[in-house]
C-alpha cells in the first residue's frame, strides 16, 4: 500500500522509544509535502506529565527544520517492541495535528498486517481554532 514505506520507518523510529514507565513503545513518521520524512518516538519522564508523545516529537523535528505543510503521519505502538497495536493518537497530539494540518491529513495506523487510514477530520471532527 502507498504508505508501506512510512510504516517501515515508523517501526525504525519505535526502536528509539524511551518508555521505562509504561513500556508502551511508540514510533511516528511525519510526511512533509516535499516528500521528506521526520521521525519521532515517545520520550517518557519520571514526572509523568513531562512525557512527550512520538507524534509531537515528529512535529517538533519537522517544524524546527522549517516545514509547514504535511500530508500524512504513520504511528506504530505497542507494549514492548515485539508487537504492534492500533495506536490512536491522544487528544493533545490531535490538537497539534490540527494546528499544522488540513482536514484531509492522513493518519496511518497498523496492527500486524492490518492497516487503517483515517482523515484528521474523522478523529477530530470539531476543531478548536483561534
Ligand atoms: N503515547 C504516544 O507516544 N502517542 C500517543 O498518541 C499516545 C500515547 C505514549 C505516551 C506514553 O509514553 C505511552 O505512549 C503510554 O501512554
Amino acid at each position: 500500500m502507498k504508505y508501506d514505506f512510512l510504516i517501515k520507518e515508523a517501526l525504525e523510529a519505535q526502536k528509539s522509544s524511551y518508555a521505562p514507565y509504561s513500556h508502551f513503545n511508540v514510533g511516528a513518521t511525519l510526511l512533509a509535502d516535499d516528500g521528506k520524512v521526520y521521525k519521532g518516538c515517545n520520550v517518557e519522564n519520571s514526572s509523568y506529565g513531562a512525557t512527550i508523545c512520538a507524534e509531537r516529537v515528529a512535529f517538533g523535528n519537522a517544524i524546527s527544520d522549517g516545514k509547514r505543510s504535511f500530508s500524512a503521519i504513520a504511528i506504530v505502538g505497542g507494549k514492548d517492541l515485539s508487537h504492534c497495536e492500533m495506536a490512536i493518537p491522544c487528544g493533545m497530539c490531535l490538537q497539534v495535528m490540527s494546528e499544522h494540518c488540513s482536514d484531509d491529513f492522513e493518519i496511518v495506523l497498523c496492527k500486524g498486517e492490518e492497516i487503517k487510514v483515517y482523515k484528521l477530520c474523522e478523529l477530530l471532527p470539531n476543531r478548536f481554532k483561534l
